[in-house]
């Protein structure tokens, strides 16, 4: 399933809010529209932000009306600034608009390669996204065995990129090449992306699913129900993960129950500029907390934290799949090192 597609100056994407109840696919025009629906969470995922991000500098590139490249660069470094501003910790969103913008510059032909470039470029990150995932899916398949029930948080999978996902990549690859995988997904409040989207996904695919709720993890793992954990992640720094809310709590369970702990990410998500205390944890709505869809569960005036990440020490990991393949917890701890 492809979840952004470009369209002659029209990007296409699912609308994440409505699942399961509705696929509802919806059209994005400019950049402001896109830079509202990163952060409204029509579309959300770390790497399809960045793509996402991408396609919304392609947008104005195509729709401008400059009549000077000049003039073209100073738009696509507006959009760039409305795209930052949206959400806050997945570098993948940052490493895009970087990435898109380098190109822009380095254009040495008229107004109208400009233009090109850059939609070319945008379109160029999608489908290597998909390339990236594959990828992964192919290293990550080796560290699975027949019959492995595996344990996921949030959603890594084609809705958070551009399609077959990352840590849901692991898993598809190996059913695909016949191990007889099953997932644990849990709900993932507060927005729910474990129940509304991972369970969706895997129903389709026909891959055997089983919905709990964040606080069933400990009991599922100590009941011996859980052989491994893979999960995505939003900022990979060089002493540790930052991840959807709750992903440290798995983490530190695995480790108690001896289950081994993954991320699987493609190396857009490393950041080696930053460390733990660095990373900017996005703080959302309240109303996420105290609504359950449009019921509210709480009461008046409450007092509410919501941080939509946290950050997993890189003690607790046991490898990192990447596109290039499995780096082992002390791999990456030399990697980082050396490029930080
Ligand atoms: O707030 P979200 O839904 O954008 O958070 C997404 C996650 O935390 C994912 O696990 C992460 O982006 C990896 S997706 C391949």
């Amino acid at each position: 399933m492809r979840t952004i597609e470009w369209s002659n100056g029209i990007v296409v994407t699912i609308d994440q809010r409505l699942l399961p109840l509705e696929e509802r696919w919806i059209e994005i025009r400019d950049c402001a529209e896109m830079a509202s629906a990163i952060k409204e969470m029509k579309l959300r995922g770390a790497p399809l932000i960045g793509v996402a991000a991408a396609y919304g500098l392609a947008l104005t590139a195509y729709h401008s009306k400059a009549r000077r490249k000049e003039d073209l660069i100073q738009e696509l470094e507006e959009c760039a600034r409305i795209l930052r501003r949206t959400r806050p910790t997945a570098v993948n969103l940052f490493w895009a608009i970087d990435r898109v913008l380098e190109k822009a510059r380095s254009v040495k032909g008229d107004l109208e390669d400009l233009r090109d470039a850059v939609v070319s470029e945008a379109i160029r990150m999608a489908d290597e996204d998909v390339k990236m995932n594959r990828e992964i899916g192919r290293h990550g398949a080796k560290l699975l065995s027949d019959g492995d029930r595996v344990l996921t948080h949030c959603n890594a999978g084609s809705l958070a990129t551009v399609d077959y996902g990352t840590a849901l990549a692991v898993i598809r690859a190996a059913w695909e090449e016949g191990k007889k995988v099953s997932v644990i997904a849990d709900e993932t409040r507060p927005k729910l992306q474990g129940a509304r989207l991972t369970a969706y996904e895997l129903m389709r695919d026909g891959i055997p699913v089983t919905l709990i709720t964040d606080n069933m993890v400990g009991y599922v793992m100590s009941k011996g129900l859980v052989d491994k954990v893979i999960v995505g992640a939003d900022r990979i720094v060089v002493d540790g993960v930052a991840n959807k809310i709750g992903t440290y709590t798995i983490a530190v369970l695995a480790k108690e129950h001896k289950i081994p702990f993954y991320v699987a990410a493609p190396t857009s998500t490393f950041d080696f500029s930053k460390r733990s205390e660095d990373v900017i944890i996005e703080e959302r709505s309240s109303d996420e907390v105290v609504y359950i869809g449009s019921v509210r569960i709480a009461p008046e005036g409450v007092k509410v934290m919501n941080p939509a990440f946290d950050i997993t020490p890189i003690k607790y990991v046991d490898a990192i799949i990447c596109e290039e393949g499995v780096l082992t917890r002390e791999e990456f701890i030399k990697l980082a090192k050396a490029r930080s």
